[in-house]
């Protein structure tokens, strides 16, 4: 896999246009199985084929119990300088639930051991949604935050993916899916609890304390350009929307003989629009009127304009310099991005 990876860095090194690489994010799957020094290899060979910023954010994403200082410091020492690790709650009940390998007490260790390893850049991914947690368990996963040293995190409602084990269960009957009233309940309590911890909603589902936002997650919001190289990897130039091969070993044999392991689609100017709604609508930064005036012709612009009212209406969207979704907006970012969609 290691070998195919470097053989599409390579391939693709003219993808972004030589634009100077400011973030790169090592996601998946679970890159924390991966050792460090294929870690290393991988980063030697993106900083020799791109150009990359000497302050380049640098993510890897960890599961708690494959963190140690060892590894750590060894993610350090080669340049790895934010650590995505993925908690998702701190009630054992709820990762047994979730079919993950780590306990509770494991996920706060590993963040605290994490952090007193040299890496203070640290995001932690908590999931809300859960069938059977309640209320209390939320506030109480909330809670644990405020112990723990970190300048990001991600909260997600549980959503139910095809052919997973959750999504057998729940079509089985043999679980029900939590109600959206209760995960209003708690999308709303998660708004209050990390304004009060001096976390920043900068997006839907980001929290950051001041100046920690996730460079990386922000560029796919501010409609920059990125490139993914892997099985299911995406990326965007600005005209094309492209997406890799799922499958590990059909990407590997196809990269290895030179044969088509992606597809790709040309985006048309009312297909831009619908993906700058849906990704800008979401941030704490809005959907700038500015930006549709220039990248997108009037018809598109007046559509906007005309669409945008009813929901300033219902006070669901407000504008300041940017039509910005308001707290109870975000609860409907869904909705209101389709209405504004063109189909
Ligand atoms: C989206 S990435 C994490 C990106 C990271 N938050 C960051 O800022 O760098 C992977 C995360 O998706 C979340 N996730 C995975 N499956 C999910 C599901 N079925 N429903 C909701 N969230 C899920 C988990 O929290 C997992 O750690």
């Amino acid at each position: 896999m290691i070998e195919c990876l470097c053989l599409e860095i390579e391939e693709r090194k003219h993808y972004l246009s030589e634009k100077t690489v400011e973030t790169i994010y090592f996601g998946g799957g679970t890159p924390s199985l991966v050792d460090s020094e294929k870690i290393k290899y991988l980063l030697e060979k993106i900083q020799s084929t791109y150009k990359v910023s000497q302050k380049a954010e640098i993510t890897l994403e960890l599961n708690p119990d494959d963190i140690t200082e060892k590894k750590i410091t060894a993610l350090k020492n080669i340049g790895v300088n934010r650590l995505s690790i993925g908690v998702q709650s701190f009630y054992d009940r709820d990762l047994e639930f979730m079919n993950r390998s780590h306990n509770s007490t494991q996920a706060i260790d590993a963040v605290n051991l994490a952090y007193n390893s040299g890496i203070k850049n640290i995001t932690i991914d908590l999931i809300y949604g859960i069938p059977g947690q309640s209320m209390k368990q939320w506030e109480e996963n909330l809670n644990q935050l405020s112990t723990l040293n970190i300048t990001h995190f991600s909260a997600y409602a549980l959503t139910v993916e095809p052919n997973t084990h959750l999504h057998y269960l729940v079509k089985s009957k043999k679980i029900s899916q939590v109600e959206d009233s209760v995960i209003e309940s708690q999308f709303k309590l998660l708004q209050d609890m990390s304004e009060k911890m001096n976390f920043i909603q900068y997006e839907i589902s980001n929290f950051c304390k001041k100046n920690m936002m996730s460079k990386h997650n922000s560029s796919y919001w501010e409609d920059k350009w990125y490139l993914g190289i892997g099985p299911s990897a995406h990326s965007f130039n600005g005209k094309e929307r492209r997406w890799n091969i799922k499958s590990n070993s059909k990407y590997i044999s196809r990269v290895k003989n030179s044969q088509v392991y992606f597809e790709l689609e040309l985006l048309n100017q009312k297909q831009k629009y619908n993906e700058y709604i849906l990704t800008c609508l979401r941030t704490k930064w809005g959907v700038s009127f500015d930006f549709l005036n220039k990248n997108f012709d009037v018809d598109i612009q007046n559509h906007f304009k005309k669409e945008i009212q009813k929901w300033i209406k219902q006070k669901k969207v407000i504008q300041n310099k940017n039509y910005e979704l308001t707290k109870d907006g975000m609860l409907l970012a869904d909705a209101i991005s389709s209405d504004l969609f063109i189909t």
